[in-house]
């Protein structure tokens, strides 16, 4: 696997590569690299003939009081793990490298609607920061399909959303989350939990589960699901960021009409901030 920094030789090598005929995939990341980023890799393998991966921690999508700084850069042993997954090209750019700028003259995209609740509510800016660093990274890479993970579920929908609405020629692929025996979701973030908040922590999910039966078996409203399910994570000990009941392609809360459910979560164990979903 060859590691490149600079946007140039990225270039130049995935040049190269279509040159010969090659399907080109690739798989944004801000690295710290865990088996739910190891799967999209897998993915994007059976899907091209060259998977390109990206490792960049963007400031742009963090918020000010979030954990810019502190974020696990791994860089070595997510190497390790590309070169076992079998990637072929690994881009580590630097925020000079994105942004020479700097972050407040760096044009924007802003993905509209699809932002406005649930993690673009709690983390104003953040999914800007998203879709403006993956518009630039498809715009660099120009790949023919890009992986992303659903534990991301609304990232997924902008992302979606940017490439549809820019008429973007890229194919957007999502892979169901990944999750550990126990059921939590993985996540880097995970790795910020003590090891009493990890024995908590898959009760996000266990309550998931519990309201999609309910709603599932329609002795529940929307709302008694919800808040039944947000007494149970307080109990837990979490704290409830948004526990939503939604359209799974609006994203907006479900009515009778909805045809497809989706429940987006979101509860703080102690300081970490944890997300997950699931769908009817
Ligand atoms: O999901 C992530 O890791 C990031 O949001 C992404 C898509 C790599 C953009 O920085």
């Amino acid at each position: 696997m060859q590691t490149v920094k600079t946007v140039q030789k990225l270039r130049e090598k995935i040049h190269h590569e279509k040159s010969q005929g090659k399907r080109i995939a690739f798989v944004p990341t801000m690295g710290n690299l865990h088996d739910g980023h190891i799967a999209l890799v897998h993915k994007a393998k059976s899907l091209s003939d060259f998977v390109v991966t990206s490792i960049f921690v963007n400031p742009m999508q963090f918020g000010q009081n979030e954990d810019l700084d502190s974020y696990p850069r791994t860089l070595d042993a997510d190497s390790d793990k590309l070169i076992a997954a079998g990637n072929n090209l690994l881009f580590t750019p630097t925020p000079e490298v994105i942004y020479p700028q700097g972050l407040e003259r760096q044009t924007q995209v802003i993905v509209p609607f699809v932002t406005e609740l649930h993690c673009g509510a709690s983390r104003p800016g953040h999914f800007t920061g998203v879709s403006t660093v993956v518009n630039m990274l498809f715009n660099m890479v120009q790949p023919h399909v890009a992986v992303f993970g659903e534990k991301d579920y609304q990232q997924l929908a902008v992302i979606r959303k940017m490439v549809k609405d820019l008429q973007m020629p890229v194919e957007i692929c999502g892979l169901p989350t990944q999750r550990a025996n126990d059921g939590l979701a993985l996540s880097s973030r995970n790795g910020y939990l003590s090891s009493q908040e990890r024995k908590i922590a898959p009760t996000l999910y266990q309550t998931l589960q519990q309201s999609l039966q309910q709603l599932k078996n329609q002795t529940h409203t929307p709302e008694t699901v919800a808040q039944e399910a947000i007494s149970t994570l307080e109990a837990a000990g979490f704290s409830v960021d948004y526990f939503n009941i939604v359209d799974s392609e609006t994203l907006q809360p479900a009515t009778v009409s909805t045809k497809k459910t989706t429940i987006l979560a979101a509860a703080f164990l102690g300081k970490t901030r944890l997300i997950d979903n699931i769908s009817l």
